[in-house]
Formats: C-alpha cells, structure tokens, sequence
C-alpha cells in the first residue's frame, strides 16, 4: 500500500493512497482530522473523491465515458435505454430473460396512481416542467407505503424509472390543455414517451422508428455521469436515509440549474439570442472572455472533461444525420458549429480547455424531435434517472454509509455578548 507523508504544525503523518481500476489516486484522509487536528478545504470539491463507485468511469483528459466497463460510443449505438438502465442498476448486461422481464415490469408500471393526475391542473401554465417533475417524483411516494423499505427496493426502483417518463409527458399534455395519452404495452420505452407526448385522440400516432432510435441514444449519452452535482445530492439526500423518491426529486431539483443540466435549455436561448442579434459571434465570444460580462458560452466547458465530452462528439455527429433523415432545416446548427470553431481556436478557450459537453447539440436534437425547450432538462433528467438510482443503490448498499456531513472553516465573528435593543 503506498502512502502520502504530510509534516504539519512540526510532527509528520503518513496517510494510505487508495487507487481506483484505472489507476486514479486518492490520499484516504478519513483519519486527517482525528490526526492532524485539521480539515481539508475544497470549495466545489474539484480535488475530494466523496465515495468509491463502480459503476461510471471518466477519464477526463482523454475524454473516455465508460457505463460499467462498456464504453459509451458502442452503448450509444448498439444497446437500448432499458438495456442500460439494467446495466447501471444492477451491474451487468441482462441475459435475455432478465431484459424480457425488466422490459415487462417497466412497461406494467408505466401509468400512475389516477388521483395523482388531478395534480398536474392546479400548476400554472407558466410553470416550468422540472419544477413538476421534482415535485411529483417526490409525490409518488405517498401512493406506496413501502417506498422507505429497502426489502422493496427493486420495485420502487421499477416504479421511478417507468413513471418518470408518464409524469413529463403528461404534465406536457396538461400545460398544453390536450387530452393526456396513456403508454401503450407494445412499446419501448423511448417510444412510448414519444407516444405519449405527441399521440392524440383524434388521430393515429405512428411512432417513427428514427426518433425511437434518436431518443433513445439521448438517453443513453445521459444515464449517468459519476459524482456530478444531482448525484452527489442524491447520494446525499440518501445518505440521511431518505426513500428513493425523495432523494430523486433533489437531484431533478440539482440538475435543474443553467450550471448543470439546465444548461440545454440555455444553450439555445443563447443560439437564438446570437441570431436575433446579427449573428454577432465575435461580440458574444468576446462576452464569454469577459468576466465581468455575466455571460458564459453555455454548453461549453466542463469540471472533469478537459478534451472533447465524447457525448458532444456523438451528438454533433447524429444532429447531421437526424435533421437529414427528418428533412429539418436548423439554422442553429449552423450557427453551434460556427461557434464551436471559432472558440477552439481562441486561446481563451484552448488555455482553459473548454470544449463544448453534452448540453451543446442536444437541445438542436431535442428540438429536431419536437420537444419544447423548457423540457429540455426534463428529457436530461429521464435520463439520468437510472444513474441516479444506480448511485443511491451503492451508497445506501456501502458497509457504514454515513451521512455526509462536510466540515467548514468558520470566518464569521468571535464571541460577543448579546447587547438588548434599547442599549444599541
Ligand atoms: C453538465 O459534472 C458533470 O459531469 C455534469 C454533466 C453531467 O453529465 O452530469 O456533464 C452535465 O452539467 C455539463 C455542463 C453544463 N453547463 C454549462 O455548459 C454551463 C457553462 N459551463 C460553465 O459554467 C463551466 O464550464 C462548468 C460549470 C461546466 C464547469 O465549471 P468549473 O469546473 O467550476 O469551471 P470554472 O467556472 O472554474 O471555469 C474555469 C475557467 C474560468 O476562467 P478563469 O477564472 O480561469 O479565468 O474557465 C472559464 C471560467 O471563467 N469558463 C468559461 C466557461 N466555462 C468555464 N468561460 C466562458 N464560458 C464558459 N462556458
């Protein structure tokens, strides 16, 4: 075992180096306190490793993204989402029988409790879908009164990830004031969310099998993504041990800001914002230089990918496919590439290897699809959802889980005696 030496206040320490399948260290300070007297300090923790996980791997510098060992350019093409849901949850690859299964159970639980749909009428039309969402994951768990067992884990497991997608699209259906539409058996998953969001009464609804197959690589390339902010909420929230579902609606509630997932929704009301102002790319590139300009180039840039995301990579190249097949014309595609080129060539931009992430095409794609914008993120939180539920599965199953509970270092006053009102 290799060791880290520290000298601090005169005396020396040596503290164990943990190193991870691909070599990755960590200095194990569980024992810096009780030691040493002191704590670490990592705003944003950018350099703490917050658990051991087997389930994401990320090498940032070289831009890999494997799910479980299997890397991410051959899931994205070759596997189905509820094939990777399995994956990330349960660890391996489903035999035949299991997949056939695991599909039947998320297809029997696709509908939710029918007093659970009154919900959605008391929202305003105006309000945003994750809000919606966070709230009714959340809500689910008071129709299941074994949703804090951890003996029924797999069916709350079940329930999640196949209610997701019925609560999005219908709180889709009902802020549109359309009659909502139920999933069908018969469908994938991705298909039926693609049913249920743009199916009608009046008129048959034929899924295409190109926006299945769209859909369902979106899904993939989000599923999970290692310690990012929503999972380390969810594995927060979880540490307390709060159920499933509680835990879930905090990390929609993470994600959900510009910084983070919401960052799709504002990649392209950054895009239509440059062409409603001329297609000024050097004034807008030159903001994102700016600090003081409170403006940042969404969709680019990441904490742990200081090459290409290999989800951008993927995405980019399906948008030329997809508006292809659909016979779309996107002037903002266009418009994300020449943007893309001009800052990989900025030294601003290569200095501080910001490279556009996943959020940069995926909004083009999603549009492409027919989603509203403001359901971009919903459609980043379904699919993260087994991620999620993978990452609270391992927490919650580590021997001596305890809740997580960072220390600070306190700037605030030294002691004072409380001075009463009419003396002040
Ligand atoms: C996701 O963590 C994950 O894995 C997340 C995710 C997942 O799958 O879960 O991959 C999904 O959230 C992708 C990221 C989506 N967010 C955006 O696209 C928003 C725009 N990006 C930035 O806000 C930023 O790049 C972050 C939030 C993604 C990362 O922030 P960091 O790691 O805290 O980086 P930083 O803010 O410290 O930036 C380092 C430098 C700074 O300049 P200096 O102070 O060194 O001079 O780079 C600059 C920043 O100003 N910078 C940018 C920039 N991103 C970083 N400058 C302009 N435009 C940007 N987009």
């Amino acid at each position: 075992m290799s060791t880290a030496k520290l000298n601090y206040n005169g005396k020396d320490y040596e503290f164990p180096v943990i190193t991870g399948t691909e070599n990755e260290a960590a200095i194990d300070f569980t024992q810096l306190r009780a030691d040493t007297g002191a704590i670490t300090f990592d705003p944003g923790y950018g350099n703490t490793g917050s658990c051991k996980s087997a389930i994401t791997f990320i090498d940032g510098e070289k831009g890999i993204l494997r799910y479980r060992g299997y890397p991410i350019e051959e899931l994205a093409v070759s596997s189905k989402f509820s094939e990777v849901c399995f994956l990330l949850i349960y660890g391996h690859l489903p035999s035949e029988k299991e997949l056939s299964e695991w599909r039947r159970q998320l297809t029997i639980n696709s509908n939710i409790h029918e007093s659970m749909i009154n919900f959605f009428d008391h929202y305003p039309p105006t309000a945003h879908p994750m809000a919606i969402l966070s709230a009714m994951v959340a809500s689910l768990s008071t129709f299941y009164p074994d949703s804090d067992d951890d003996e029924q884990l797999d069916t709350n497991i079940v329930r999640i990830l196949a209610k997701a997608k019925t609560l999005a699209a219908f709180s889709y259906k009902k802020t549109r004031g359309e009659p909502i539409i139920y999933p069908i058996a018969s469908q994938s998953y991705a298909a039926n969310f693609l049913f249920m969001m743009f199916g009608s009464p009046a008129e048959p609804y034929v899924v295409s099998p190109l926006l299945e197959r769209v859909l369902n690589m979106l899904l993939i390339l989000h599923a999970d993504h290692e310690q990012n902010c929503s999972t380390s909420t969810v594995r927060m929230v979880g540490s307390s041990g709060a159920n499933l579902y509680a835990s879930i609606s905090a990390g929609i509630s993470g994600l959900w800001g510009p910084l983070h997932g919401g960052a799709n929704q504002e990649v392209i009301e950054m895009l239509e914002r440059i062409v409603s102002d001329g297609c000024n790319y050097k004034k807008y590139i030159d903001m994102a230089k700016d600090k003081n300009s409170g403006f940042r180039l969404m969709g680019f840039g990441h904490r742990v990918y200081k090459n290409f995301d290999p989800r951008a990579t993927l995405l980019k190249n399906a948008c030329d496919d997809v508006l292809k097949e659909l016979g779309v014309i996107e002037p903002l595609l266009e418009i994300a590439k020449h943007i893309e080129e001009i800052a990989l060539k900025d030294d601003f931009f290569i200095e501080r290897k910001l490279y556009p992430n996943v959020d940069f095409y995926s909004g083009i794609i999603y549009r492409a699809i027919g989603i509203p914008t403001n359901m971009f993120t919903v459609m980043f939180a379904i699919g993260r959802m087994p991620g999620w539920i993978a990452q609270w599965k391992e927490m919650r199953a580590e021997s001596g889980n305890r809740i997580h509970r960072p220390r600070q270092i306190y700037t605030g006053e030294a002691k004072r005696e409380y001075v009463p009102v009419e003396k002040r």
